[in-house]
């Protein structure tokens, strides 16, 4: 059968299943049906639509789509026969024809397990404080076994009836947020019933599982082998401060603008402005450098926490940090990684996850390795595809 490809469809599909899935959520709640669960509706039952799966198997999805369309004709159908007498026949017949004739997709293949905390949103903003809360939470209670670098090789780790899971992996960005924050809090069991993850609901705060689940996001990239993370990030929200203006959150100071990091120790030589983005300096302290001429990035992290946050994601130890730069692209994600010493180029991009990723790009000798970097991620904006759904 030939069909419009399936990007047309599909994204605009699992958008509108998410939708109706969190409408009916809210629904829901609002009738007091469910309750909460740890600080926001509760998902009431035992599954939801695997949005994964539709992603990976057309068909399934084409199903679901025929089927949704045949519902809505099948709707209309009775609605028109109820005010319009004279056809009321035709139209029940045909509406009734059409719900038989749909292609109903099997439940078992439909739907998954869920979580009374699947369609929870992390409340943390991948902010640079919290990340710095998860490092301090992993390394007390989660490091012993999927170990210090996230590659799941703890020192407990050999110990147990089952091996941890890398978290260097695209592990992290498959499951749905709310799902990996069950696991944490209510822990994990295999096939018969055995602990294997244990549940950290008594010992972990709300704000520190959360936090933990962002920490290891940015440790998963920080692992990750060049020009490919796992897991795409988001810039990490952080307060700023520009010249003398009072501190503004990064992500409300400027809209739709490429942003970059650049990590400034006082030895380092401060960057020039650059139009093409904004620059924010990241300093081991959150004090802006003493001095800074005007034509040198203006702006700076108030935040300590920004610095560890930034070791964190680019994989360095933080008192090797000074001159490591990030880019983020227009869609505020993370896309290059610039190394002290050395110009921009293409292997400093490290997620390639928009439609066109593993694509072969034919250089553009024309250009600067900056300038063919940034064209590059403009024109390969990110897709986020997380637990099936396109954020
Ligand atoms: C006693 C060892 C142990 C400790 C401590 C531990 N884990 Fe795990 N973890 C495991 C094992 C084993 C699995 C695999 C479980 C499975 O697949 O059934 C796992 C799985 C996971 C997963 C994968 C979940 C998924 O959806 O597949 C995440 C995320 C995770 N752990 C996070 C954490 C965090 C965060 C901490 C600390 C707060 C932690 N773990 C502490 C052993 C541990």
């Amino acid at each position: 059968m030939n069909s419009p490809p399936p990007q047309a469809w599909l994204n605009a599909l699992l958008v509108l299943i998410e939708k109706f899935q969190l409408a009916l959520l809210s629904l829901w709640h609002a009738l007091g049906l469910t309750g909460d669960s740890h600080g926001q509706p509760a998902w009431p039952w035992a599954r939801r639509v695997a949005g994964e799966t539709l992603l990976i198997d057309l068909g399934l999805a084409r199903q679901v789509g025929l089927s949704l369309c045949a519902l809505v004709f099948a709707v209309l159908a009775i609605t028109a026969a109820l005010a319009w007498r004279r056809h009321r026949g035709v139209l029940l017949a045909a509406g009734a024809l059409a719900l038989v004739a749909a292609p109903w997709p099997s439940a078992a293949l439909l739907l998954v397990p869920a979580a009374p905390t699947s369609f929870h949103a992390s409340p943390t903003r991948f902010s640079v404080d919290a990340i710095a809360l998860g490092a301090r939470v992993y390394a007390q209670h989660c490091a012993s076994c999927h170990g210090a670098d996230g590659r799941g090789e703890g020192p407990l780790a050999a110990s147990l009836a089952q091996w941890p899971p890398t978290l260097v992996s695209p592990l992290l960005a498959r499951r749905v947020d709310g799902e990996l924050f069950w696991h944490v809090l209510a822990g994990m069991r295999d096939r018969h019933g055995q602990p294997t993850m244990p549940a950290f609901g008594n010992v972990l705060g709300l704000r520190e599982a959360w936090a933990v689940i962002d920490y290891m996001k940015a440790l998963s990239a920080g692992g990750g082998a060049e020009g490919n993370w796992p897991v795409p990030l988001r810039l990490p929200e952080m307060a700023i401060r520009c010249a003398d203006a009072a501190p503004l959150a990064l992500s409300q100071w400027r809209g739709d603008q490429r942003v970059r990091l650049v990590a400034v120790d006082g030895m380092a030589s401060l960057p020039f402005e650059d139009p093409r983005f904004l620059t924010v300096l990241v300093t081991p302290d959150g004090q802006p450098p003493a001095q800074v001429p005007r034509f040198r990035a203006g702006c700076a992290a108030v935040s300590s926490h920004a610095w560890q946050a930034v070791a964190a994601i680019a994989g360095q130890s933080p008192s090797r940090l000074a001159g490591t730069q990030l880019l983020a692209d227009r869609g505020g994600w993370l896309r290059a990684r610039g190394t002290p010493g050395r110009q921009w180029s293409d292997a400093d991009l490290v997620c390639v996850s928009g439609p066109d990723a593993g694509a072969q790009r034919a250089p553009s000798p024309a250009t600067d390795g900056l300038t063919a970097l940034l064209l590059r991620m403009d024109a390969e904006p990110v897709r986020f595809v997380k637990g099936g759904f396109i954020h």
